[in-house]
C-alpha cells in the first residue's frame, strides 16, 4: 500500500493500493475512531452500480450503519438543485455532528460530498473515495469542495478537507480510455509544474492501462499535489501553479460546449502556453518537446479547433481574471512553472504565438 500523509488544516492519509474498497470500512476506523457510527455513501448512478455493493459490505462489517445518496452522473449534478437534496436526505437520515460521509465517484461526487460534509450541521467529516483518475491524482486531495451555479463553475463552495483518502486502483479497470487521458493530463501537468524525472519515466511507460503504470503516476501527482496543498493550503499563491495550462484549457472547453472534456482542454492548454512561451523566451530551456513527446506517447489528441481570439474571448470571461492583467503559469524549466502576470489586452497575441 502506498500512503501519503497531507499535513493541511487537517492531517489525512492518502492511500493507493488494489483491493482497498473491501478493507475500506477498517481503513475509515482507523481514520475516524470510534465516535463515528453512521456513515452516508454519496455517489452518482454509474459507479452506485458498480462499486457501492462492496463499499457498503466492507462498511457494514466495520461496524458501521450506512445510507446511500446516489444522483445522474455528470456536470449537471454538480448543482444547488443536488446539494440541497443531499442536505435534506442528510437530514431525513439523521447524521450528526459525529457521523460522516464517503464521497465515491469521480470529481464531481467528490467536490459535491466535501461541499455537502463541510455545510452540513456547520461540517462533519468526510472520506474521499475517488473512482476516476482525474479524482485520484487532482480533486480528491487538497480540500477544494463546490458546486457550479448558473453563472459559472466551482462558484459556490469551502475549502474543506478530507479524513482521509482511499484510492483503490481496482476501479480503474472500468474506467474509458477517454478518462484515464483526463487524468494523465493533470499528472503530466503535476510534472510540469514540479517533476521532470515524471517525463523520463512516461518515455518509457507507453500502456496508461497498466496499473503500474496508473500507480506511479498517481503517486508522483499526489505528491506534488501534498507540497503545493500544504505550502498554500488556500490558494493565494504557489497553489495556482496547478492551473497551468487551465486559463486556455478552460477557454477551450467553453468554446466546445464542454464536448472536449477538462483534462483533454489542459493538455491542448498546456502545449499552447508551452509553445508561445518558448517563441517568448519566457522558457529557459525546451519544455515543450518533452511535454508533447508525454502527451502523444499516450495518444492524446492534441488539435486546436479554435482561434486565438475566440479562445481569448472565452478565457477574459473567466472568474480568474484580476482587473486589467492575467496570470498565466508558465514553464520557466521543465518541472519548473512560474506564475506571469500579463495584460488582458495582450492574452490574444500570446496565444497566437501558441498556435501552430
Ligand atoms: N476539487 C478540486 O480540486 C478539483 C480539481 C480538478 C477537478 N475538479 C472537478 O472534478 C470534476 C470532474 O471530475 P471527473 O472527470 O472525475 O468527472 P465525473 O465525476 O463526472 O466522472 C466522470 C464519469 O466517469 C464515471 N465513472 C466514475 N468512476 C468510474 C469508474 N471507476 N468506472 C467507470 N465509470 C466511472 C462517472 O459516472 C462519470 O460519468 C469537475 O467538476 C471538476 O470541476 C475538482
Ligand atoms: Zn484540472
Amino acid at each position: 500500500m502506498d500512503k501519503i500523509t497531507i499535513t493541511a488544516s487537517k492531517t489525512y492519509e492518502v492511500l493507493t493500493d488494489s483491493g482497498l474498497l473491501a478493507r475500506a470500512g477498517q481503513l475509515i476506523r482507523q481514520a475516524l475512531g470510534d465516535k463515528v457510527k453512521k456513515l452516508c455513501i454519496v455517489t452518482d448512478d454509474n459507479v452506485n452500480k458498480l462499486y457501492s455493493g462492496p463499499l457498503q459490505q466492507s462498511l457494514q462489517e466495520a461496524g458501521y450503519e450506512t445510507v446511500l445518496f446516489s444522483f445522474p452522473p455528470g456536470e449537471s449534478s454538480k448543482s444547488m438543485e443536488t446539494l440541497s437534496l443531499l442536505l435534506e436526505f442528510l437530514a431525513e437520515s439523521q447524521l450528526t455532528r459525529t457521523d460522516a460521509l464517503v464521497g465515491l465517484g469521480g470529481g464531481i461526487t467528490g467536490d459535491l460530498t466535501g461541499f455537502a460534509a463541510a455545510s452540513f450541521l456547520r461540517g462533519i467529516p468526510f472520506v474521499q473515495v475517488p473512482t476516476t483518475l482525474l479524482a485520484a491524482v487532482d480533486s480528491s486531495v487538497g480540500g477544494k469542495t463546490g458546486i457550479n451555479l448558473k453563472a459559472g463553475k466551482n462558484l459556490a463552495g469551502a475549502f474543506w478537507q478530507p479524513s482521509l483518502v482511499l484510492f483503490d486502483i481496482d476501479t480503474m479497470k472500468t474506467l474509458s480510455y477517454d478518462l484515464l487521458l483526463d487524468g494523465a493530463a493533470e499528472a503530466i501537468k503535476a510534472g510540469a509544474i514540479a517533476d521532470r524525472e515524471l517525463f523520463s519515466y512516461i518515455r518509457r511507460a507507453d500502456d496508461l492501462t497498466d496499473p503500474n503504470v496508473i500507480r506511479h503516476l498517481s503517486s508522483r501527482a499526489i505528491e506534488i499535489k501534498r507540497q503545493v496543498v500544504e505550502a498554500d493550503e488556500r490558494d493565494t499563491g504557489v497553489r495556482q501553479l496547478l492551473n497551468f495550462g487551465h486559463t486556455i484549457g478552460h477557454a477551450i472547453e467553453k468554446c466546445s460546449g464542454f464536448s472536449i472534456s477538462h483534462g483533454h482542454a489542459v493538455a491542448i492548454g498546456m502545449t499552447i502556453v508551452s509553445r508561445a512561451s518558448k517563441n517568448l523566451g519566457w522558457s529557459a530551456e525546451d519544455c515543450l518537446s518533452p511535454l508533447l513527446e508525454s502527451l502523444n506517447q499516450f495518444r492524446f489528441p492534441l488539435e486546436c479547433p479554435y482561434s486565438a481570439s475566440q479562445l481569448a474571448d472565452a478565457a477574459l470571461k473567466d472568474k480568474k481574471r484580476m482587473g486589467d492583467t492575467i496570470t498565466l503559469v508558465i514553464p520557466v524549466h521543465l518541472g519548473d512553472c512560474q506564475l506571469k502576470k500579463i495584460p488582458v489586452s495582450q492574452l490574444e497575441d500570446f496565444i497566437k504565438g501558441g498556435l501552430l
